[in-house]
């Protein structure tokens, strides 16, 4: 495995399986009781440059199940950002750390970071991606239906960090995904994967979403987008609401990755309806992280 997870594309497919496995095996442990501890004396390093209540809290909550213990860390509280440079900051830190987790604006901050630093780093979302979160997700579906063979996924919404991490997802599992989004806001496709016939992007989210095994929003403006009120115009046709979920498979799972903006991206009736599932989604992401730390830190 690489010895750092800044994409989706850092895992190949069998790593990813692997990782759903021992999250699964984690779950079960935390259910029973049963302590499980292989972190003892590591410690994880959490640079948060954007807000969070999911990662910061899910990451910090695993590294002490399992045995570690995490520091929460501003770059307004370190040299950071008095202008020490990223470089200097990730051979400083390698020095005292475990990993390192970080969320930030710039994905190329996190590939300078983890360039320079001896131990791994762990991108925790950037303005590009968020592939801890899809991560985590396909151990959700996985969990849901059993398997993730010819699933079809209808991300719908704002073509953005998530929906990014979502092309790479489908790439590497062949499974059919279907964008639905204004022309304006459409994702950027990844340059590090050849992107498959089964990836398409439409305009229209009712043919998106017919046959989805799985409807998959998230805000309509993401961390440091702020003030983009014409966005939120024309993302209105694309919200989730029933009739957009009636048009899916009878049982199909509905996702967001939160947090949500009720009656904006997604109707309360549906986030709360009997085809969502994204409380569970948000639960596992503490059991696919601690899969992962596990993974890379020891
Ligand atoms: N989904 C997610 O990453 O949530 P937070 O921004 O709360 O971490
Ligand atoms: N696309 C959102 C995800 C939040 C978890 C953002 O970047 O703000």
């Amino acid at each position: 495995m690489n010895k750092d997870f800044l994409k989706l594309s850092d895992l190949n497919k069998d790593e990813v399986l692997g990782l759903i496995k021992e999250t699964t095996e984690l779950k079960q442990l935390k259910t029973k009781g049963t302590a499980h501890r292989p972190l003892e004396g590591k410690t994880l390093g959490m640079i948060f440059n954007k807000n969070s209540t999911r990662t910061r809290i899910s990451f910090e909550v695993g590294m002490f199940e399992l045995g570690g213990h995490s520091l929460f860390l501003t770059p307004d509280q370190m040299q950071l950002g008095r202008g020490e440079t990223i470089a200097d900051s990730a051979r400083v830190l390698s020095r005292y750390l475990d990993g390192i987790l970080i969320r930030t604006f710039d994905f190329k901050e996190v590939e300078e970071l983890a360039k320079h630093s001896s131990i791994p780093v762990i991108n925790g979302l950037t303005d590009l991606n968020h592939p801890i979160q899809v991560l985590s997700d396909l151990f959700t579906i996985h969990e849901k239906l059993g398997h993730l063979d010819e699933i079809k996924i209808a991300y719908v919404g704002d073509g953005n960090n998530v929906a990014y991490s979502w092309i790479t997802a489908a790439a590497m599992f062949d499974l059919r995904l279907s964008v639905a989004c204004p022309a304006s806001c459409k994702p950027e496709l990844p340059k590090e994967i050849s992107i498959p016939d089964s990836i398409e992007i439409t305009e229209d989210p009712f043919f998106a979403v017919k046959d989805a095994d799985v409807i998959y929003t998230d805000v309509w403006i993401s961390m440091g987008q702020e003030d983009a009120d014409e966005k939120v115009s024309l993302l209105k046709p694309y919200q989730i609401n029933q009739s957009l979920v009636d048009a899916a498979k009878k049982d199909t799972l509905v996702m967001h990755c939160l947090p949500a903006h009720r009656e904006m991206e997604i109707t309360t009736k549906v986030l709360e309806g009997k085809n969502s599932i994204v409380f569970d989604q948000a639960e596992n992401r503490l059991h696919l992280q601690k899969a992962l730390l596990k993974t890379l830190l020891s």
